[in-house]
Formats: structure tokens, sequence, C-alpha cells
């Protein structure tokens, strides 16, 4: 199984990622960190929890940084309701994240790990930035990130700009520019992500899981129940699984910090026109159905 780390905001797109790298059986969910992002970094690790608790999982939770780089937080309570995960009430329970920050957790599990470990990143940048900061080490144990997060084209936060690169450009650029070998499923993939009005109501009677992620969807704005709802996060982790549903192009990315009103954009080199060599591999196109059919397989094999 394919060791990996996940860093996330839960966040309700998030839940159902969370949900895919537990169940998918290819994979081995080493640790889970939190970041500010879609709410507060108190909100996501307390949401992270639940699902912990939820699913009765011994993956350890870390909780990350509290604001961006440099910036201010703005949330996206708009999306995905005030707790960040509206709509289902979860049990109270006695977790608690590990006792130190997600970089810190990060580092001591990449340099435990006797094999090199994928990141998996669905929420702004900031842990992996400050990651790569205090320990310019660690790369010798990633093996790649994968994220969730930027745009070839629109933006879904401003008109350019994705949202988890906007909240934190400036962890962005650190990450795009640090040489790790990158796979940046943007919005150019994940806005035809569907999951279909007809599988969503078949939701609740699949499993409890079915039933907590149906509760949660009525919440979400991200699409619609009648048309059919957006997957950002859960792109990423069909990549580890299912890359051949994706076609991906190597190129330079670079991410605007400076603009007043692109800050936040990734900039996309499809056409070599700054002649710099690649530092990503971007996803441009999905196989739809297929990616459909891969979370119907994964979520009718969660509790
Ligand atoms: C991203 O923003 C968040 O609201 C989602 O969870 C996803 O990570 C989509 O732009
Ligand atoms: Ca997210």
């Amino acid at each position: 199984r394919m060791p990996i780390i996940l860093d996330t905001d839960p966040g309700i797109d998030d839940a159902v990622a969370i949900a895919a790298a537990l169940f998918a059986p290819q994979l081995d969910l080493k640790l889970m960190t939190t970041v500010a992002g879609n709410v507060s970094v108190e909100k996501t690790t307390r949401n992270a929890l639940a699902l912990m608790e939820f699913w009765q999982s011994d993956t350890p939770v870390a909780k990350g940084a509290a604001t961006p780089l440099v910036r201010k937080l703005r949330d996206a309570a708009y999306v995905h309701g005030e707790s960040g995960m509206e709509g289902y009430a979860f049990v109270e329970h006695a977790r608690r994240p590990l006792a130190e920050p997600a970089f810190e957790a990060i580092y001591q599990r990449l340099q435990a790990s006797d094999e090199p470990v994928t990141l998996v990143t669905i929420g702004p940048l900031t842990n992996i930035a400050l990651l790569l900061t205090q320990y310019p080490d660690c790369k010798d144990k990633i093996s790649r990130l994968v994220m969730m997060g930027g745009s070839a084209g629109r933006g879904n936060f401003t008109p350019n700009a994705e949202f988890n690169i906007a909240i934190d450009p400036e962890a962005a650029a650190r990450v795009f520019e640090s040489g790790l070998d990158i796979v940046m499923c943007g919005l150019d993939v994940t806005n035809t992500a569907l999951l279909s009005p007809e599988y969503l109501q078949q939701l609740p009677g699949l499993n409890k899981t079915g039933r907590m992620l149906h509760a949660l969807f009525s919440h979400y704005r991200s699409g619609s129940m009648a048309t059919g709802l957006r997957m950002h996060d859960l792109c990423a982790i069909a990549f580890l699984v299912k890359p051949e549903l994706f076609r991906v192009q190597n190129c330079f990315v670079a991410v605007e910090t400076h603009g007043e009103y692109t800050a936040g954009t990734t900039v996309v080199d499809l056409e070599g026109r700054y002649a710099r060599e690649p530092n990503a591999r971007v996803a441009l196109g999905l196989d739809v159905a297929g990616f459909q059919a891969w979370v119907a397989e994964v979520l009718a094999l969660a509790p």
C-alpha cells in the first residue's frame, strides 16, 4: 500500500477525500494534518477529529498553522457552513491532536519511514511551506506532492485564483519553487468532478458514511444537489489510485504573489512561453464517468 500523509481543512469535500484516503485499499494513511482554510484551524482540527471518531480510525491528527504565512485568513464558511462541516451532529469524544504542530509531525513521520511518502494537500499550503523552510532535508523522503489547488484557467475565489492557492499565495509559491515532484489537480479537472444527482440520492441507503455525507452535502455549496456536487479534494485522492483517469501536462507553474487583483493565481505556462523547466504535472482532463465509478466503489467499502 502507498504511504500517504494528508494535509486538509475539512471542509465538506475534504471529508469525502478523507473517507477515500481511509478506505481505498491501495492507500495507507499515516498521518492527517490540519490547516486554516475553509474555517479556522480550531474548527478544521475539531472536524478532522470528529471524522476519525466517526470512522473509529487510529490515524493520528496534528494541528497546523492558524494563519497563512503573511496574510490574514479569509475563510469559506459561505461554502461549507459555520462549523466547516455543517449538517451532521457528530458525537462527543475525547480525541486530541498530537502535541507537536503539523510541520513537526510530518517531519517526524517522514524521518521514521523507510520508504518515501506521498504528501497530499487539499487545503492551503501553509504547513508544507513551513516544513520546507524548517527542514529542507525533508525532500529526500517525499516521493511527490499531489495537491488540489490552482487553475490553468479561471478561479473560484477571485476571477483568476483558486481558493487553496489564493488563501496563502506565499506558501504556494514556496512549494512550487521547491523542486518537489508536484502534481496539480486544479479547477480544470475538479470543476468537472461531479457526483450526479442520481448517485447523491442513493447515498443514504449505502451505509452510515453515505448517510453522514448526504447530510453534509445538503449544506455544501460547490454545485448543487439537483445538478451535481463538485468533489474538488477527492480528485487528489483519485489521482493516487487511478492516475489513468487524468490527462496531465508537464508545465512551468508560477504563483503570483504581488498582484493587487491577481495574487494567488497559478500561472500555468501551457505553451512554454517562459521557456522554463517544468516544475509540475498539471491535470487538465478527467474521465468523469471513470471517476464517478471509482467514487461509488470506494464509498461502498466504508462502514
Ligand atoms: C478548494 O477550496 C475548498 O473550499 C475546498 O475544500 C477545496 O479544497 C476548492 O477550490
Ligand atoms: Ca479543502
